[in-house]
């Protein structure tokens, strides 16, 4: 039996990783979720009984270095922050420094190894930190969530997907398979080492999605690729952080430019199963679009 401790429990990927970690019959590993606060605590353990909930901040090293307290197993899941860098360092610091972690799963982006925008930077800079410790590290690089589509939720209600990737395609992921892919890694042997490239399971252009709202809910969604600076001014608009609008804006050009249009194997390899294509993801969410 291993200690597993889930940094970023509370967040999408985290609850995603929870709910098929709880889900596996033969569960026989004790997980630990690290959450930055006893109110996080609290609802994480209405939804996970079983769950060990331990309160901590990366930014306070204190809670940091007592989270680690007989962890076998790290799953880091970074949060969305300015300080990517920083965080990861610390709390690798804090893994290699306890004396019991052995297995670090890193979450990261896809393309990080490319270091060609903002995001694979900040991701890089982990994954390579990592590397350079003793620690059997796996990184889990994830594109665009399928999810992400729902803060696109209110141009589609009124007709339009307005998504600035130009003819470019790439392939949308949805975050329960990301859980799942974290869950399997985490439960099973042989990913030391070994840094696992995760996309939907098809290319899609902006035209394509927006095709794939039309027929989903049974009304014209027109696609609409707006220049760099409506984008970002609208992601501004909606409460995004200026770094963050402005690193969205460089991903998207990046996918316009067709330099992340790909389908990789790994994610169906790890699920041992097909992924969700982004038609399922519409018809089980129709009513948020609608
Ligand atoms: N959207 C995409 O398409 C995409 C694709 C690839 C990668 N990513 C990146 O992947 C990562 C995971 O995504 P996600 O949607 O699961 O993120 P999320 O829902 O924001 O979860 C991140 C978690 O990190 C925790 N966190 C933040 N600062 C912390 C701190 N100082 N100490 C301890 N915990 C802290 C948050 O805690 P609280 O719950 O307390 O806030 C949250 O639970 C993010 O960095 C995201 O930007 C996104």
């Amino acid at each position: 039996m291993c200690n597993i401790l889930i940094i970023g429990a509370a967040g999408l990927n985290g609850r995603a990783t929870l709910t098929s970690l709880y889900n596996k019959s033969d569960l026989s590993d004790h997980i630990i979720a690290a959450v930055r606060s006893e109110e996080k605590a609290q609802q994480l353990k209405a939804d996970y009984p079983e769950l060990e909930t331990r309160v901590m901040d990366i930014e306070d090293p204190s809670t940091l270095n007592q989270s680690f307290e007989g962890v076998d197993k790290v799953f880091y899941i970074t949060g969305n922050i300015e300080q990517r860098e920083e965080h990861a360092k610390a709390v690798i610091d804090a893994a290699v420094n306890s004396s019991s972690v052995k297995d670090f799963l890193f979450y990261s982006v896809f393309g990080a190894e490319y270091e060609a925008i903002l995001f694979g930077r900040q991701f890089r800079y982990g994954e390579k930190y990592l590397e350079n410790t003793n620690l059997n590290w796996t990184h889990l690089r994830t594109i665009f969530f399928q999810e992400n589509l729902f803060g696109w939720a209110e141009g589609i209600k009124q007709g339009a997907l307005y998504l600035g990737t130009g003819e470019g395609k790439f392939a949308p992921l949805l975050v329960k398979d990301v859980g799942e892919m974290a869950a399997n890694i985490l439960t099973s042997q042989g990913h030391a080492h070994k840094a696992y490239n995760i996309t939907g399971p098809e290319l899609l252009s902006g035209a394509d999605i927006a095709s794939t709202f039309t027929d989903v809910l049974g009304k014209d969604i027109a696609f609409v690729s707006p220049d760099n600076a409506t984008t970002l001014d609208s992601l501004l608009n909606t409460g995004w952080s200026l770094w963050q609008a402005e690193g969205m804006v460089e991903l998207l050009n990046l996918f316009a430019a067709n330099q992340a249009a790909m389908v990789s194997p790994d994610g169906e390899a790890l699920l041992g199963r097909p992924l969700t294509t982004l038609k399922e993801f519409v018809e089980s969410n129709k009513v948020a679009f609608a």
